[in-house]
């Protein structure tokens, strides 16, 4: 069988870099092409200090050079990857994106174009088994408790606030109690010496249930990754957000 060809979006990003790099051993996976903004022009493989590598950084997508399929994964910024993905639809990529902070409009127009171009799009705010896990402790707590806060805390340049982590939470708990999001508090923190952690603290009479998760290293996110992208173009006309998918225990 033929490798994939992926393009990493944000390939100069803490993010964006772990997840290439990953990708580039991984067998049945080809790393094509990468996308920065102000790194675009940089020679990738004397970034990386890999004399294998001969790939030049591109500045956005219609750069890359004409491929017939690809999938994109993105880890960039909410405006500039809204925009790349509408390219992506419209040219039957499948897509991976781990970017956060679209709004709903955005996820509407999204979900509609997937539909009508027949594309997979795997829009996951956590790639970490352990995120999704602590979603799955804390809706089972739910069933419980019926009052909970979430604390987020990031690197200080972390851009959106609240985390795309903290809002799917948010969602969750307000499903299972039938309320609006807002009525769940969400305390984000930024600050030097963070990565992302997240803790759901749920409270009753004479008691308080704290669910932690941490991630150390971005290293965390990239086997999630590897696994959407092996199962993307299996999800054509659809828009997953849940990580439960990718690992088939949804
Ligand atoms: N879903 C998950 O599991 C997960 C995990 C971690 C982070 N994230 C999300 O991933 C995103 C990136 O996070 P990060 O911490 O890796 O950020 P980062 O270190 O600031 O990296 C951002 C990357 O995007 C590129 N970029 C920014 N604006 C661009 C544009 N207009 N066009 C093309 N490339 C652009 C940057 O290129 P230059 O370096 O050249 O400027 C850089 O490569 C955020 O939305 C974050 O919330 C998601």
């Amino acid at each position: 069988m033929s490798s994939i060809p992926v393009v990493v979006a944000g390939i100069t990003g803490k993010t964006g870099e772990a997840v290439a790099k990953t990708i580039q051993h991984t067998t049945g996976l080809r790393l094509v092409a990468g996308i920065a903004k102000n790194h675009a022009g940089e020679h990738l493989g004397a970034r990386w200090s890999d004399p294998d590598l001969d790939l030049s950084i591109c500045r956005d997508i219609e750069a890359v050079e004409p491929l017939d399929y690809a999938v994109l994964v993105d880890f960039t910024e909410a405006a500039s990857a809204f925009e790349r993905l509408q390219w992506a639809i419209v040219h039957q990529w499948d897509m991976v994106v781990g970017t956060t902070g679209f709004t709903a409009e955005h996820r509407q127009q999204l979900t509609r174009l997937v539909e009508r171009y027949q594309v997979g799009l795997a829009l996951i705010a956590n790639f970490s088994v352990g995120a999704w896990l602590l979603e799955k402790v804390a809706v089972e707590a739910s069933y419980f408790f019926n009052v909970a806060e979430i604390v987020e805390e990031h690197h200080e340049s972390k851009r959106d606030r609240p985390s795309g982590t903290a809002r799917r939470m948010q969602g969750l708990l307000a499903d299972s109690w039938r309320r609006s999001p807002d009525d769940i508090p969400v305390h984000s923190i930024r600050l030097p010496g963070l990565i992302a952690h997240q803790t759901v603290v749920f409270g009753a009479q004479g008691q308080v249930l704290s669910f932690r998760h941490d991630v150390h290293d971005r290293s965390a996110y990239a086997p999630g990754v590897i696994q959407a992208i092996q199962k993307v173009h299996a999800l054509r006309g659809r828009l997953v957000d849940d990580l439960g998918v990718i690992l088939d225990r949804d």
